[in-house]
């Protein structure tokens, strides 16, 4: 068995909290979908060193009756099935000592950002529901005090994705995942722009050549460069994002 596995607890037996790093916490009816890609490249590498460590609970496990139903018709009627809150509510429980808030990935939920994911990954961990069907009872939400978190503004089949992706977000922030922190302080969104152009090589492309300021060596033109690049694609791609920059600028010139 490798160090994956073993950090992996598939059962809904809540094994002992793993050596260290951050926690992920998974409750899902698919719990063979994890790691998935997070047991790849940088993520997958950090989860073997233990940087960060994965705990998944099978929803089912926790159903009370012989048919292991999770899930039943919605009152007031209407199409599609509900999560149970007992079945939902048990699974919770049974990760009651593990760290982090709550979260249950929905469409309806706070939109999930850069600034969501730095908070996440100052955490311990965090523990996630994910949905199927129409979605989780509504007392059940309330009642444990879930937050819910959304990927964006569509519907996926399962809040499995979601978490996946939100996770990778997250992890790639934890110290000693990326090689250069530097690298990190330069991406999109870290300082409310999206990234600049970037390139490399061939410098001549298909007749297209690498803008002459990036192979002058001239550190302070390039970084100028960058800047008003990331200030030009943020200005016609977003501007939601746009309108915050300029106001967070303002504000700290005090105008
Ligand atoms: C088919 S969706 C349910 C959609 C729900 N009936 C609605 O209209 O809002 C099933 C599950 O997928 C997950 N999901 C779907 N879209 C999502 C999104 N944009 N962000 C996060 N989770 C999502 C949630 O966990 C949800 O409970």
């Amino acid at each position: 068995m490798d160090e994956r596995e073993e950090q992996q607890t598939p059962a809904s037996q809540p094994g002992p909290v793993q050596r260290g790093g951050w926690q992920a916490t998974v409750l899902t009816l698919f719990p063979e979908m994890f790691p998935g890609p997070l047991g790849l490249s940088l993520a997958g590498k950090a989860l073997n060193s233990g940087v960060w460590s994965l705990k998944t609970l099978d929803i089912r496990d926790f159903a009370r009756d012989k048919h292991r139903s999770v899930d039943d018709t919605p009152f007031g009627g209407g199409t599609g099935m509900v999560m149970r809150p007992d079945v939902v509510d048990a699974a919770l429980a049974a990760v009651a000592d593990r760290p982090g808030p709550r979260l249950y990935l929905s469409p309806r939920g706070r939109r999930f950002d850069q600034a969501r994911a730095k908070a996440l990954a100052a955490e311990p961990g965090t523990v996630i529901v994910c949905g199927r069907y129409e979605g989780l009872d509504e007392r059940v939400i309330a009642a444990r005090g879930l937050e819910e978190v959304s990927l964006g503004d569509f519907v996926l089949s399962g809040g499995e994705p979601a978490a996946l992706a939100m996770m990778d977000a997250v992890i790639r922030l934890l110290p000693g995942v990326m090689g250069a922190a530097d690298g990190l302080a330069e991406e999109s969104f870290e300082e409310g722009l999206l990234e600049y152009p970037l390139y490399t090589q061939p410098r001549d492309w298909n007749g297209m050549a690498v803008p002459e300021v990036l192979t002058s060596g001239h550190h302070a033109n390039v970084k100028a460069w960058r800047r008003r690049e990331a200030e030009t694609v943020t200005r016609e791609r977003r501007p939601d994002l746009w309108a915050r920059y300029r106001k967070s600028k303002d504000e700290a010139q005090g105008r």
